[in-house]
């Protein structure tokens, strides 16, 4: 494996380029996130975020650049095997089986992840309990609701008890009872020295939980920083409206909604 180039440095990127015919989705992009912190990759709608998370955890190839996770080079295939034992993800399209139940599904990935089964299958009874799964045999994913099929997704992210986790919008669309055992669980990830790269719209969530911050802007970066940095100068949604989103505020309007 290649060394890391950054003092534990999980993730790293290298201009890091994603074009899609035209549109260049991911621009340049270099990031770096440190072990154990709790990283929130932000931007507007089409900013790039989907398209980064994608290539970090191999599910799109790079166009232009390099990645390298726990120091090592993903574009060799022997390093990619084996980071990926030690990484949860939760996917844009969060790439569930329709034809399984929950239990079966996160069984399925405890033994993709090789874990012994006698320990995927207490890991799933407490997470399905955990997400309020567990009464939910007599269906298959494909008759989940869009929320329980989130809280799913999620499980299966956990079940490896993963070194990093990549999550793509994990609070969207789940109950607030369960994002607060998200929150919980996801902070005791880091607790123990698990990094979380996650991407959210919602900045209150963002604002409480994590240690770092990055904006994509147009398949750009536009900030990174702490978010103590951040709080210095006023809240995360001030700092991101006025990094992103004052010109867009200030042109839009809605004539035949405006007052006479
Ligand atoms: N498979 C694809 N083919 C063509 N264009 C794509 C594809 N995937 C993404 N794009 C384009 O790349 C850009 C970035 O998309 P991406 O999904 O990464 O945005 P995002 O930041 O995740 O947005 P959102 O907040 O809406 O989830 C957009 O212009 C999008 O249309
Ligand atoms: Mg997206």
């Amino acid at each position: 494996m290649t060394a890391s180039t950054g003092h534990n440095c999980v993730i790293e990127t290298e201009g890091l380029t994603r074009i899609f015919g035209s549109v260049c989705a991911v621009d340049n992009l270099n990031l770096r996130v440190e072990q154990g912190r709790f990283f929130g990759f932000l931007g507007p709608n089409g900013a790039g975020k989907s398209t980064t998370l994608k290539m970090l955890t191999g599910m799109l190839a790079p166009s232009r650049g390099r990645i390298r996770l726990f120091g090592a080079d993903t574009s060799d295939p022997e390093c990619a095997r084996q980071l990926r034992r030690r990484i949860g993800v939760v996917p844009e399209n969060l790439a569930l089986f329709d034809y399984l139940t929950a239990r079966e599904y996160l069984l399925f990935i405890g033994r993709m992840y090789d874990l012994p089964l006698p320990v995927v299958a207490q890991r799933t009874e407490e997470l399905l309990a955990l997400m309020g799964l567990a009464k939910e045999d007599n269906k298959l994913t494909l008759d989940f609701s869009h929320g329980m099929k989130k809280k799913l997704a999620l499980a299966a992210a956990l079940l490896p008890g993963p070194d990093l986790l990549f999550l793509d919008e994990p609070f969207e669309g789940v109950d607030p009872v369960s994002s607060r055992l998200l929150k919980d669980i996801l902070q005791q990830c880091v607790a123990r020295g698990a990094t979380v790269f996650l991407t959210s719209h919602v900045l209150e969530i963002v604002e409480r939980l994590c240690t770092d911050v990055a904006i994509i802007h147009q398949g750009r970066l536009v900030f990174q920083g702490t978010m103590e940095e951040i709080r210095q100068t006023g809240s995360l949604e001030d700092h991101f409206l006025a990094t992103v989103g004052r010109e867009h505020l200030q042109a839009q309007r809605l004539t035949w909604l405006e007052e006479t």
